[in-house]
């Protein structure tokens, strides 16, 4: 089972299917086991081309793309020697019942997959880690992992980068999109900084949430953008909402000390507001070079063991407020996959599949 998009217009989707591919030698077979759908599988789409996640995982002819997802799958065959069957790992999957993988760098840790097609891109995507042996694993919290450990590392990195550069000289980070599990993250990291206030921005529908979680300081609506608090300011974009950004530039315009680009949850939106843009220029936030520039800084095994210990105790209080949905049909893949494209999605759940 393949779901595959038309990548002109992402509305289009198909289910494809056949029989399991079969291996060549040095190949490995995972078999899909789960994974979860959040705002940010749209955005893998929405930037198919533009950032090329199209090519990670090809689909059947060049006019449509793959859905990428991060869950589990477990080795069903292998044909390379040094990989055994039976491992269950973590990692960023399409939305299949299959992969094949050219394993490589195969140690207790787990794979990459060294498949040609993937060799030029980001190599934070590449990893398919053991569960076995990953810190960041626990048997109870299965869903939170699938659900939220892409965008928590991504949100960690974002505390990090902030607290580094002293936040710009700010003292308050406005968040948009401020009801996304990347948004609700970096709050929580943030909100145990010292001397930041953090702003929420969020839509009317979605501030009742918000305000509930308790992690922001306050919480704004995208139409009331000139009562936002604060003296000098850092922007984390995650609604990728053109007339927000030209908003919120225009009301610190000086005063706003960065402007980070982080998401497009908003992705028809996009559109630059008019006129000039007040204040920096923003700066596109690509985790995957975060991840590198802290691999050489702190070395991969205390990156690895400083997102661990930090990513406990988030597991542990984002599992009393997320409500999990669980679907397992080709039906229900597409019809979940449609609303979050139309952004029809309650913030306080999460979708995970179950294929297995
Ligand atoms: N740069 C990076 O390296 C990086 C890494 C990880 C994630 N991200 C990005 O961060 C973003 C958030 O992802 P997520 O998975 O955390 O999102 P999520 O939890 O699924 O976000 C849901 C929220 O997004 C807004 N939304 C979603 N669809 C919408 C639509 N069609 N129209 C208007 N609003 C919509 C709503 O928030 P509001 O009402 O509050 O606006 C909604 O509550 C994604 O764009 C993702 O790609 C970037």
């Amino acid at each position: 089972m393949d779901l595959e998009l038309n990548r002109k217009d992402l509305h289009d989707t198909r289910i494809v299917n056949g029989e399991p591919p079969t291996l060549a030698d040095g190949e490995a077979l995972l078999r899909i086991e789960s994974f979860g759908l959040t705002a940010n599988n749209i955005t893998y789409a929405v930037f198919g081309d533009a950032m090329n996640y199209w090519a990670f995982f090809p689909a059947s002819d060049p006019g449509w793309g793959r859905l990428n997802v991060w869950g589990y799958a477990r080795v069903e065959e292998s044909r390379h020697s040094g990989l055994s069957e039976g491992m269950r790992v973590y990692g960023y999957l399409p939305c299949a019942s299959h992969l094949v993988v050219e394993p490589a760098r195969i140690n207790e840790k787990g794979f990459s997959d060294a498949a040609p097609h993937r060799a030029n891109l980001p190599s934070a995507y590449q990893g398919y880690r053991n569960i076995e042996t990953d810190p960041v694993y626990s048997a109870g919290r299965e869903d939170e992992h699938i659900l939220f450990f892409p965008l928590f590392f991504t949100s960690f990195l974002i505390d990090d980068f902030l607290a580094d550069e002293n936040f710009f000289g700010a003292d308050t980070v406005v968040i948009s999109s401020a009801s996304s599990k990347t948004a609700i993250i970096a709050a929580y990291l943030l909100a145990k900084r010292d001397g930041i206030k953090v702003v929420g921005l969020t839509s009317a529908g979605n501030r009742a949430f918000v305000e509930g979680l308790d992690v922001y300081d306050s919480v704004c609506l995208y139409d009331a953008i000139p009562e936002l608090p604060g003296e000098r300011a850092v922007y984390v974009d995650i609604s990728g909402d053109g007339a927000v950004r030209s908003d919120v530039h225009a009301h610190f315009g000086d005063r706003l000390a960065h402007s980070s680009t982080v998401g497009a949850t908003h992705w028809t939106q996009m559109a630059p507001g008019a006129g000039e843009l007040a204040g920096p220029s923003p700066v596109f936030f690509f985790a995957p070079d975060r991840i590198t520039k802290r691999g050489n800084d702190w070395g991969a095994a205390e990156l690895d063991r400083k997102v661990a210990e930090s990513w406990a105790p988030f597991a542990e209080w984002a599992a009393g407020w997320l409500r999990v949905d669980r679907i397992s049909t080709e039906d229900e893949i597409q019809k979940a996959y449609l609303e979050l494209l139309d952004g029809k999605v309650d913030p306080a759940a999460g979708t995970v599949v179950n294929l297995s």
